[in-house]
């Protein structure tokens, strides 16, 4: 006969048992039902909805490595956002103490602009009455027609609750950012979860180094104007790395953070400037600047945004000259 479409799985330890479809995540049947699951980024990136396998099989799905460790797997242990099951399964997970504050919103585009080649500042504006509050440094997850997510960092300091900005770069192949730069317009409808994340700024007194690249500059944005915003008068160092002058987009606003605000630094470092560029500023990868810059990085909080290549290949060098393993931080993306 046809195979059933559909299996229970059974949470523990309060042995709530659901139907699943073998279609769909084990975390997607488990909220569906109002199960206290724990869980963030729903991409298979955080490792937050890790749970064990108690009976039955699943089929783990695609995550990053560094969210599930091999040894995790063989133990047992499956991402609920990734893993859908191949017949009735028992799963044993730990509720998070805080019910999720995650919502799903639908904005709408109220500008677009196109800030250089390849970026895109979009504006999205939450129905009226509306609001989010996050903090600065956290981002959300733009949910597609199919359930896909793609996640943006606010660019705006939560002081501006009821407007959304984010920074979209092109990526070649890539089909939302292409259909950002090909078909929005003004009064989309945009479909999102938030907010994620918990890269923000630690309250201490020490000095502040951002390490941003490319579009990195988007949750550093958000993170400056909030820090000015509470009066933080702590020393902010902003290390910006792009390949060439036009990589650098918005280059007038934090060279007027710079007036505005003695405590703050700007310092752009270009890769592979071209004699077009006219560039008589800092040149080579942005970790060597800042090794030039600072002998010794004890004492310094340093929180890079960029690439996961990015970010892989600066921390082993900045330690090295000091940067202490609990005051590195990092929002990476692929
Ligand atoms: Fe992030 Fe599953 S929710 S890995």
């Amino acid at each position: 006969g046809a195979a059933p479409a559909e299996a229970v799985v059974t949470f523990h330890p309060d042995h709530r048992t659901v139907a699943i479809r073998f279609d769909e995540t084990l975390l997607d049947a488990g909220l569906r039902h109002d199960i206290n699951l724990p869980y963030e980024c729903r991409n298979g990136g955080c490792g937050q909805c890790k749970c064990t396998v108690l009976s039955g099989n699943v089929d783990p799905g695609l995550y990053q490595p560094n969210a599930l460790s091999a040894e995790e797997r063989a133990a047992g242990k499956v991402l609920l956002c990734c893993a859908t099951a191949l017949g009735d399964v028992e799963i044993e997970y730990a509720a998070p103490a805080v019910p999720s504050a995650i919502r799903q919103y639908t904005a709408h585009v109220v500008t677009m602009e196109r800030l250089t080649h390849d970026v895109m500042r979009v504006m999205l504006k939450l129905p009226h009455g509306q609001q989010i509050s996050f903090r600065a440094g956290q981002y959300i997850n733009i949910i597609l027609d199919d359930g896909q997510r793609r996640a943006f960092s606010f660019a705006n300091p939560p002081h501006q609750p009821d407007l959304i900005e984010l920074q979209i770069r092109l990526m070649p192949g890539g089909r939302f950012t292409t259909h950002v730069f090909e078909h929005m317009k003004e009064d989309d409808a945009v479909q999102f979860e938030g907010p994620l994340g918990d890269f923000s700024l630690r309250e201490s007194e020490r000095p502040i180094v951002f390490v941003a690249g490319a579009t990195g500059f988007a949750p550093v944005k958000s993170m400056v104007e909030d820090a000015f915003h509470r009066g933080l008068k702590r020393p902010i160092y902003l290390y910006w790395g792009v390949r060439k002058l036009a990589d650098l987009y918005l280059p007038d606003l934090p060279q007027r953070w710079a007036r505005d605000h003695e405590n703050f630094h700007f310092i752009p470092v270009l890769s592979d400037a071209t004699p077009e560029d006219n560039w008589s500023g800092r040149t080579g990868l942005v970790h060597e600047a800042i090794l030039e810059d600072f002998p010794d990085l004890r004492g310094k909080e340093i929180y890079a945004c960029g690439s996961v290549k990015m970010v892989e290949a600066i921390f082993p060098s900045l330690k090295n000259q000091g940067a202490e393993e609990g005051m590195c931080f990092s929002d990476a993306f692929t």
